[in-house]
């Protein structure tokens, strides 16, 4: 029996919170900055983290709460609780707070008002799911501060734009990382996570390369290709291995990312998917036939230009000529 190569799973771990986060020290220091006067229980400067996928925001965001603001904050994934009476539930609960089964929304709103102190900060994570804006309102006004994230650079736009002024987040990106500090990265991780020498720098830097600037994927590929090489009863990890591993998790992220689209993103890459490259005009039109509300020309465009951001499809040409097909 050959000697694991993965000796600490855990380290490599999605929700795994590192002690440090390497490249991300200003982007720490600006929100701690922003969110402070939380501490001494006065109004805070709302944040927006921004980014592509894979870029640290979640993970910094949860390790500032974790560390600055303990038993002091919620932190809510509106990915899969996006309702006004979901999210109020949430943060109620998490801060201590009992309530009582089959409440109604408005009963809810009354006791975090009558609940919850200054001081206290709310993470919004995917805060572009939200089905009510109106939750963004009652909550900025409640509390000392809120984190917002998205990937969507664009969200302040589309939100009523009393609601985005009474917000007033300062705006802070995430960009996503150059090879050499995924590189960095990994070989941290790599140092708690795999057996020494079970890998090499050159593995290392090919990972960093092709995850593209997102540390997920460089994270799981590194992960998937240990636990492959050990399948194999491999000494050490080989190109074989990642080549495989990363293969997955370009699926996964494929998937993750679509997993985020909203109904009428989903709709257009239906149609692409299934045409595979189709002029900007005739998806328009074939779109505008599948949903009860479809949205108007220039709603269309930013949502197609989101759809492209993400890596989800490509588009060539321009105006009239402008065409989509599927990018990967
Ligand atoms: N600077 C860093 N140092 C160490 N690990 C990092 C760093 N940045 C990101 N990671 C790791 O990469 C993974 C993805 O990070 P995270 O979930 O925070 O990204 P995200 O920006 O929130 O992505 P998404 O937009 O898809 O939600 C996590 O496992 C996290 O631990
Ligand atoms: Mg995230």
């Amino acid at each position: 029996m050959k000697d694991p190569i993965l000796v600490d799973e855990n380290s490599l771990h999605e929700a795994f919170i590192p002690t440090n986060m390497p490249f991300r020290e200003g982007h720490l220091k600006e929100i701690l900055q922003h969110l402070k006067p939380a501490l001494h229980k006065q109004d805070a400067r709302n944040v927006l983290l921004t980014g592509p996928t894979g870029t640290g925001k979640t993970t910094l965001a949860k390790w500032i709460l974790a560390e600055h603001f303990p038993r002091r904050h919620a932190y809510v994934n509106c990915l899969n609780t996006r309702s006004e009476h979901k999210i109020l539930e949430s943060i109620l609960i998490q801060l201590g707070h009992v309530i009582p089964e089959n409440k109604p929304t408005d009963y809810l709103a009354q006791k975090f008002e009558k609940k919850v102190e200054k001081g206290t900060i709310v993470c919004l994570d995917e805060v572009d799911q939200i089905k009510d804006e109106r939750i963004l309102a009652t909550l900025s006004s409640q509390l000392s501060g809120l984190v917002l994230i998205t990937n969507r650079g664009r969200f302040f736009d589309g939100l009523d734009s009393r609601i985005s002024s009474r917000l007033f987040a300062a705006d802070i990106e995430f960009r996503k990382y150059a090879s050499s500090e995924l590189m960095e990265i990994l070989e941290e991780r790599a140092g708690c996570a795999l057996r020494p020498d079970s890998i090499t720098p050159r593995i290392l830097e090919l990972i960093s390369m092709w995850a593209n600037g997102d540390a997920r994927v460089a994270l799981q590929t590194l992960k998937a290709s240990a636990k492959l090489a050990e399948a194999k009863q491999r000494e050490c990890i080989t190109l074989d291995e990642v080549k495989e591993a990363f293969g997955s998790a370009r699926i996964s992220k494929r998937e993750y990312l679509k997993s985020k689209l909203n109904e009428h993103q989903k709709v257009l890459l239906n149609i692409i998917e299934r045409r595979k490259n189709v002029p900007s005009g005739e998806l328009w039109q074939e779109y505008q036939g599948m949903v009860s509300e479809p949205l108007g020309e220039r709603a269309y465009r930013n949502q197609m230009d989101d759809l492209v951001k993400v890596g989800l499809v490509k588009d060539s040409g321009d105006g009239r000529w402008k065409r989509y097909e599927v990018n990967g």
